[in-house]
């Protein structure tokens, strides 16, 4: 009896003790990081201590909204307290320009003090790698893409290939509405497999079904406002907290890739580079003293084109063929240049991009009106530094809502109309437009972009050269989108796909 009383109050005083603790270390925390509030910091909501914003945060279900809220009340530039640290939004035109090219120097680093982002990125490969090593390892991961053949005619082959298997799932249907999205991100996984392991994926297999599922549970999941982020230890009391799915998925990622370079290494020849990881291998063997291009950046970095390079171009072409099947005009117009062009009796390849003006303008269009990343990712003041009239100080995250610039109307007239002719000066040549940004500029500009750009014209003219795009019923399409993670995804995505 006597032990345990004495039990039960050394446990009691133990919890105590332990608790005092801990609110003792937050709230000294609280003081240091209370420095901050000697500069002049952007206007935002009200913060409060140890928790900064959450309680604004925690309840928000499409952060594009949220954010228009935010920008309405307090204007071009706000902050959001997350936990201890701030973050700043830049919602001007001027301004995310000025943030991410003027500047683009002293704001490229990355955040990855965020409970999510050091727990999945772990300062490693290019999304939230920092410094030397995430320079070195972009710029090779860029330039082995050239060398494997983006933007050339063997990676077209490629997607031709994967088009007959799309046309296939197409066909299925037999002209009945179908969900896109699937199909599409099948496609995506399919090509940057190719790309990076040198196979394809077979179609329906439930290795890759996970992993498809995988990546879209990221993307919709994921941001710098993930109330764990505010408060790691979240995650044990959230309920239905994405954060442990994300890490644990994350890990069979990692394996995944881990595995393929196993493999990769058993029948590596230096005389026969076949893809991405065998050029890392390479590089590995050549250069095997460097301290930037070693094998914890590089699993990260292939992590980051595998993941980045799926979900992504999946949601942009979803987005395009929604369009099209809203306007059929314009779906016509994009048809008749390339008919024109192939007289429907070759595939369209890449040379014909250039003389295929009204296409390259509705796939510009496509971006800007739904951007597929509508805030950029962290960026990080490497230095103490000013944007917008207020002050930056090192440290503090940066995040640009680039979705404001493709619809601010002092840049475009009626932006939340889809007008792909806006592109299109009186020689019939694309004009150069400063405020599109979908895919970020300076020096943190979208890895994939060229990758992009290719993959998607390829698929979209060779699409459309066989197949109509048609509305799913007689309802007006909404076009509304959602953006509940890193991306802006359709409330519908269901089309009608007929043979032509
Ligand atoms: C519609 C297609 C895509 C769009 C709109 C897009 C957009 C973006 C945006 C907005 C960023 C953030 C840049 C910043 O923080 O300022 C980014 C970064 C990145 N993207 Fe993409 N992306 C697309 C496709 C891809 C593809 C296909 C890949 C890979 C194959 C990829 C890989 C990456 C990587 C690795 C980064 C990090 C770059 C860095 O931090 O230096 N993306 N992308």
């Amino acid at each position: 009896m006597g032990d345990s009383i004495f039990q039960y109050f050394t446990e009691i005083i133990n919890v105590q003790c332990f608790l005092i603790g801990l609110v003792t270390l937050l709230i000294a925390r609280w003081f240091m990081t209370r420095s901050k509030r000697t500069y002049n910091l952007p206007p935002g909501p009200t913060s409060f201590p140890i928790i900064g914003n959450l309680p604004q945060m925690i309840t928000v279900t499409d952060l594009s909204e949220k954010m228009k809220d935010l920008r309405e009340q307090y204007g071009g530039i706000f902050k959001i307290d997350v936990g201890f640290d701030t973050m700043i939004m830049v919602c001007k035109t001027e301004w995310i320009l000025e943030g991410l090219v003027k500047k683009g120097d002293q704001l490229k680093g990355r955040s990855y003090w965020f409970y999510l982002f050091d727990k999945v990125f772990r300062k490693k490969g290019i999304f939230f790698g920092i410094g030397k090593e995430w320079k070195d390892v972009k710029k090779f991961t860029l330039s082995a893409f050239r060398d494997l053949g983006v933007g050339k005619r063997n990676l077209e082959e490629q997607i031709y290939l994967e088009i007959q298997e799309l046309g296939k799932v197409f066909d299925s249907y037999n002209g009945k509405p179908f969900s896109l999205k699937k199909p599409l991100a099948q496609f995506a996984l399919s090509i940057i497999h190719h790309i990076i392991f040198g196979e394809r994926v077979k179609v329906g297999e439930t290795e890759f079904q996970k992993i498809l599922d995988d990546f879209a549970f990221f993307f919709k999941n994921v941001s710098a406002f993930v109330p764990e982020n505010f408060l790691p230890s979240l995650r044990f009391l959230r309920w239905k907290s994405p954060v442990g799915r994300i890490i644990q998925n994350d890990e069979s990622a990692r394996s995944y890739v881990k595995n393929k370079i196993i493999e990769h290494k058993e029948t590596f020849d230096a005389e026969n580079i076949r893809d991405f990881i065998d050029m890392y291998l390479l590089t590995l063997e050549k250069e095997p003293n460097s301290e930037t291009l070693t094998g914890s950046n590089m699993l990260r970095a292939i992590l980051d084109m595998f993941t980045g390079g799926t979900d992504t171009v999946a949601l942009y072409l979803t987005w395009a063929f929604l369009y099209m099947a809203k306007y059929p005009d314009m779906q016509n117009r994009c048809r008749e240049e390339i008919k024109q062009i192939t007289n429907m009796s070759r595939p369209v390849t890449m040379e014909d991009k250039r003389s295929m003006t009204y296409v390259a303008a509705t796939l510009l269009e496509v971006h800007r009106i739904a951007p597929i990343a509508p805030i950029s990712a962290p960026h990080v003041a490497e230095v103490d530094t000013t944007l917008g009239g207020y002050d930056v100080p090192k440290n503090t995250a940066v995040s640009f809502i680039l979705k404001d610039a493709l619809h601010d109307p002092n840049h475009w007239d009626n932006p939340e109309e889809f007008r792909p002719e806006r592109w299109i000066n009186e020689n019939n040549e694309i004009k150069k437009k400063e405020a599109f940004v979908p895919f970020s500029l300076g020096p943190r500009i979208c890895a994939g972009m060229s990758l992009t750009h290719f993959e998607t014209f390829i698929a979209f003219t060779n699409i459309l050269q066989k197949y109509k795009m048609e509305k799913p019923d007689e309802t007006p399409m909404t076009m509304e989108g959602i953006q509940t993670g890193i991306t802006y995804i359709p409330v519908s995505d269901n089309i009608r796909v007929v043979p032509l």
